[in-house]
């Protein structure tokens, strides 16, 4: 068993830290299950724990919990699902070393499956407790699908990841997920803006003005002119996930990554990053074997080499922040 660390670790406090900026948060989704979330989380925070950085990976994918496994770590005592079932209050007692230096981990393990989802109130708690962590990244591992949770957390994070695979039904659930990232961060943005009235209208224009995207209902709100509406779509259009094509075996699975972005354009009016591709390497299974992410297990392989360009342009990027306030929406309402 590994030992709860908190700041008074012994480690310099990296400039971020110590300033108190709180830590950058990095989620990765992307819809479908298996595409490679975890296997991003890890080796991406590994890479950035190499180079010096803090940094705290979360598994908030409590139904399927494995990311202690990839990144070599027993399963600790106390996990996410203790502050989600209230059990613990402090998110700081729920990090743990990894046998990785600088890399530490709030597992997602013993979560009482029947209850695996925080609330919408405690999962705000959440979110401003992951921004309080001493790190200078948290990296969330969330899980597949597009529940609400899954999608606040993509939004709360200052950096949203797809993951997606070169397979028709990844791409299509990349979609899914991005459409509906797209519609939950309108809900929370419309609370801050009291443009609810305005997207109202423009919704049921829509026969007349033929809106069939999410772009084309920016567009009718954009053309109401009014100072809240121009507020939120400009929030609307501060959303910039991030692309990542996984397991890529040819170049046309390369340059899947810049037609997902295209799409994101065109029907969103989403300005997505294709942040780069990582090959399928059969060494990866070897890696999960060895209880080590593939940059430790394998630094010099391709796989490898990508995955540490995709951390650099993370590290040294800094866009501003797509995330939207996690105080939004009220508690109690509706899921879209
Ligand atoms: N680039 C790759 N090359 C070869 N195998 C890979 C690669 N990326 C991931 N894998 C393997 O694919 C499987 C699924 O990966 P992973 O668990 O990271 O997916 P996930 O998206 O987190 O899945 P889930 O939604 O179930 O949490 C694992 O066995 C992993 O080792
Ligand atoms: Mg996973």
């Amino acid at each position: 068993m590994t030992s709860p660390r908190s700041t008074g670790d012994g480690k310099p406090v990296t400039a971020r830290a110590a300033a108190n900026a709180g830590a950058r948060i990095i989620s990765v989704g992307g819809g479908k299950g298996g595409v490679g979330k975890s296997f991003m989380v890890a080796n991406v925070a590994t890479c950035l724990a190499r180079a010096g950085h803090r940094v705290i990976v979360v598994d908030c994918d409590l139904e399927g919990a494995n990311l202690h496994t990839v990144v070599g770590a027993h399963a600790p005592v106390a996990s996410l699902a203790d502050f989600v079932a209230q059990r613990v209050d402090d998110l700081g007692k729920l990090v743990f070393d990894t046998p990785i230096d600088g890399l530490q981990l709030i597992a997602g393990t013993h979560a009482n499956l029947s209850e695996a989802q925080p609330t919408h109130l405690r999962r705000v708690r959440l979110m401003r407790a992951l921004r309080r962590l001493q790190a200078d990244f948290v990296i969330l591992d969330l899980g597949a699908g597009v529940h609400s949770a899954v999608l606040d957390y993509f939004l709360v994070a200052d950096d949203g990841l797809v993951v997606c695979s070169p397979e028709p039904t990844s791409v299509e659930n990349a979609y899914t997920f991005l459409r509906a990232a797209f519609y939950r961060r309108m809900r929370l943005a419309m609370v801050g803006h009291g443009v609810r009235k305005l997207v109202t209208t423009a919704m049921d224009q829509r026969n007349e003005h033929g809106m069939r995207t999410p772009l084309d209902l920016l567009r009718e709100i954009e053309s109401i002119d009014s100072a809240d509406g121009a507020r939120f779509v400009q929030t609307m259009r501060e959303f910039r996930p991030r692309v990542v094509i996984n397991n890529v075996r040819t170049a046309e699975d390369i340059k899947l990554g810049f037609a997902v972005c295209s799409v994101c354009r065109k029907y969103f009016g989403i300005d997505a990053e294709y942040l780069g591709y990582v090959n399928q390497d059969e060494d990866v299974r070897l890696s999960v074997a060895n209880r080590k992410p593939l940059v430790e297990y394998r630094p010099k392989s391709d796989a490898s080499i990508y995955l540490q360009r995709i951390a650099r342009k993370l590290a040294g990027s800094r866009p501003p922040s797509q995330r939207v306030a996690a105080s939004a929406p009220a508690a109690g309402s509706p899921a879209p």
